[in-house]
């Protein structure tokens, strides 16, 4: 067995979904458990080491997943190109599979999945393989199909996932595909001291999370202020984009209010448009390389009478003046901003769901 039967198990919680949200801090730590050597200061990839020498020789990497992985997968871009230095890609697996794509040798396929069964997933990698593709999988459930029909790969470990709305999977999924991505660039340019600074970072977001997590009340009240809002938008820049994405995505799918994410400078090329009086607006607002331009997006919403709610860095006194709602996250180097941005936005939509009285783990048609 895999998992012990606490794990499937509600326990005290009203929804798997709550459940799986508080598992997090322990998913990430098991995740990491024996993946970062402190004395020889590297990464160990038991499942992907046979193919190191390839993997730093690779030309080009495409990542392919769809909906929570696919968001995992365009973290993973942002990582592997600011790591690794490879010119990496990210694509609908969907997309990727029906399109004549080209692989030229040197091409890594990496394919994310919680499951490892999803159908188009599952092509993307058969397609990539015959075309003379290196496939890995990052995927959670052990001796899934993805898992046996890649090269290579490595598993999430965050446990059994019962939620439908996906959660620990997408912070393992982020957590891997940054590890691989260390793990190849130690072997090109990335230095001994910027990857053990990362490692220590990555040890240390289990107990982010715990910090995060302990907000869930105050998320809750600042839900209860727009749960009646029949449409959301969701903004980031760089690494925070795709959390924009998961974060539309877990409102939508389990509470059924529309919501989009986009990037933050997307935004006045037309849906500006949309923000009224009081519309909500959540923008991810960590301190990063990209933050006076948030800072400047909120003003732009702020001006039209959109409400925004700020997932910032704490202590972060221009943010909290400026905002109607803060949900507040620890500062963490930017490659590992998405594993405790994602956390808020997570409860946010929890928190919709249920007082809009949705079924939270089995939502409409999924
Ligand atoms: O099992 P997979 O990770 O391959 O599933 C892919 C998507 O269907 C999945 O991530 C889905 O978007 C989430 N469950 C939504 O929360």
């Amino acid at each position: 067995l895999e998992f012990d039967l606490g794990q499937i198990d509600l326990g005290s919680f009203d929804h798997y979904m709550l459940k799986e949200i508080h598992e997090q801090p322990q998913a990430l730590r098991v995740c990491l458990k024996g993946r970062i050597d402190n004395r020889a200061g590297k990464v160990v990839l038991g499942g992907v080491q046979p193919f190191a020498r390839e993997l730093a020789r690779a030309r080009r990497i495409v990542f392919v997943g769809q909906g929570t992985a696919l968001h995992a997968a365009m973290v993973g871009e942002y990582v592997m190109e600011d790591l690794a230095k490879i010119p990496t890609e990210v694509e609908f697996a969907s997309e990727f599979r029906y399109r004549n794509p080209i692989v030229e040798e040197g091409t890594v396929i990496v394919a994310i999945s919680q499951s490892g069964e999803t159908a188009d997933t599952l092509a993307a990698v058969h397609e990539g393989r015959d075309r003379g593709a290196t496939t890995l999988g990052l995927v959670n459930v052990v001796g899934s199909t993805i898992a046996r029909d890649t090269d290579a790969g490595i598993y999430l470990r965050v446990g059994p996932e019962i939620g439908v709305a996906s959660t620990k999977a997408f912070i393992g999924q982020v957590m891997v595909a940054t590890m691989l991505a260390a793990f190849i660039g130690r072997r090109r340019f990335l230095s001994q001291e910027q990857l053990e600074s990362l490692l220590a970072a990555m040890e240390r977001m289990p107990d982010h999370i715990e910090r995060v997590l302990l907000q869930s009340d105050a998320i809750r009240d600042a839900t209860s202020r727009y749960v009646d809002r029949e449409n959301w938008l969701f903004l980031g820049r760089g690494v925070n984009y795709p959390v924009a994405l998961e974060g539309a995505l877990k409102l939508k799918e389990i509470s059924y209010i529309h919501a989009e994410g986009m990037p933050a400078a997307e935004m006045k090329h037309g849906p500006i448009a949309l923000i009224d009086d009081g519309m909500p607006v959540v923008f991810l607002a960590t301190k990063n390389s990209q933050y006076e331009k948030v800072v400047s997006n909120i003003e732009e919403v702020r001006s039209r009478g959109g409400h925004v709610i700020a997932v910032a860095t704490e202590g972060d006194e221009e943010i909290g003046a400026l905002c109607e709602e803060v949900f507040w996250v620890p500062e963490v180097p930017e490659p590992l901003q998405p594993i405790v941005n994602v956390v808020p936005l997570q409860l946010l939509a929890y928190h919709a769901a249920v007082m809009r009285g949705k079924d939270v783990d089995k939502p409409r048609n999924l």
